[in-house]
């Protein structure tokens, strides 16, 4: 087989899906859009001609994402989800260059320089997962490409301060493209859009997937310079985006009120579900700005078992450096997470549980 030889040595994208009934183990929304916008997509949709191709860039959305972010449109990119994007970032910069990241964190990063062909350069978080600054800095010296940092990072949820970051935004020159993955910062209420709009070799990466709930449609785009955004949209295939994307995007985004109560909802069951998992014994959740918690047990493949026997399904992060011992939950509907609640409280003490 001709297949090349980095192709080969890469192992898949980890995914297993589970015929649960209560879901909480891809960080999405709980809810689907109400019937009332799915029609008023629909009836987008439909106005559109569906013979004709889309906008080659979809620019009316990149104006209305623009808007939302008060961003220069010329500094919008959009592709089929934020992944693409990970990915074209690495083509434009990363490929016979350098992709540095942290680690544990998003494997999309160092699975596309591993794919495309960047030398990777992986910096293990600090203590309590700090962003270990000047341990980046130093990385980044005497080479160039682009590095990738999730904020609200992925999967710890915790929010890297701007104390955290300053050690990598000093180090950041133009031999270098920075990527903030804000995919989460809906969630944080926060984020470092305005580093961005200072410092052009900034990047923030945003999605459709999680407090606009749209998972299934694949949408991501991200703010930058336009002069970076112009270099990255020719990693983009032409066309790429197709009519049915851009009209639920563009439906949500007239929405803003929607999205905002989905957001208050995560944050609000988040917060709920962290309280309850301090409480039980030999459960430690850690802080979280995301729609998800990582929490720690003594045996996370028995609780993980355990929990999907009962119809519960989270996610196994224990094989990942540095997360010995730790599960992922997504903060989902108020009945989900209390049914993952009971679940775990009957996993972790049978007897007392069961009488
Ligand atoms: C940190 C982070 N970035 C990017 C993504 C990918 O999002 P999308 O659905 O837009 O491809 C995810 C999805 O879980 C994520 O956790």
């Amino acid at each position: 087989m001709s297949i090349r030889a980095s192709v080969r040595a890469l192992s898949r994208y980890h995914f297993t899906p589970r015929a649960s009934t209560v879901k909480l183990d891809q960080n999405e929304s709980p809810s689907d859009l109400p019937e009332a916008l799915k029609a008023e997509a629909v009836t987008r949709l439909s106005a559109s001609s569906w013979q004709r191709y889309p906008e080659l860039h979809p620019q009316t959305l990149e104006r209305a994402i623009a808007r939302r972010h008060d961003w220069d449109p010329e500094g919008v990119v959009v592709a089929n989800g934020s992944n693409v994007l990970l990915q074209a970032l690495v083509i434009a910069a990363g490929i016979g260059q350098s992709v540095v990241t942290v680690t544990p964190t998003f494997p999309v990063y160092a699975m596309q320089a591993q794919l495309l062909g960047g030398d990777l350069v992986e910096v293990p978080l600090g203590p309590g997962f700090r962003l270990p600054g000047a341990e980046l800095a130093a990385a980044l010296r005497g080479r160039r490409g682009v590095a990738f940092v999730a904020n609200p990072a992925a999967p710890t949820g915790n929010l890297h301060s701007r104390e955290e970051l300053a050690p990598l935004l000093a180090a950041i020159d133009d031999d270098w493209l920075l990527v903030l993955d804000e995919a989460y910062a809906d969630f944080a209420r926060s984020d470092h859009l305005d580093l961005v709009a200072r410092q052009p070799q900034l990047v923030s990466v945003r999605t459709f997937s999680k407090a606009f709930g749209l998972a299934g449609v694949r949408v991501g785009y991200l703010l930058a310079h336009p002069e970076v955004a112009v270099e990255v949209r020719k990693a983009l295939l032409p066309f790429s985006l197709s009519s049915l994307q851009a009209a639920v995007a563009l439906t949500v985004l007239d929405h803003p009120a929607y999205v905002e109560g989905r957001v208050a909802l995560a944050v609000r069951e988040r917060d709920r579900l962290f309280q309850a998992l301090t409480e039980l014994p030999g459960v430690v959740p850690l802080p979280s700005a995301t729609n998800f918690l990582l929490f720690r047990v003594e045996r996370p493949d028995q609780v993980y078992a355990g929990l999907l026997e009962r119809g519960v399904a989270i996610r196994r992060q224990d094989h990942l450096p540095g997360l010995d011992g730790y599960l992922r939950v997504t903060a989902g509907a108020l009945d989900e997470n209390d049914a993952f609640l009971r679940a775990l409280r009957e996993v972790l003490e049978p007897e007392v549980v069961g009488g």
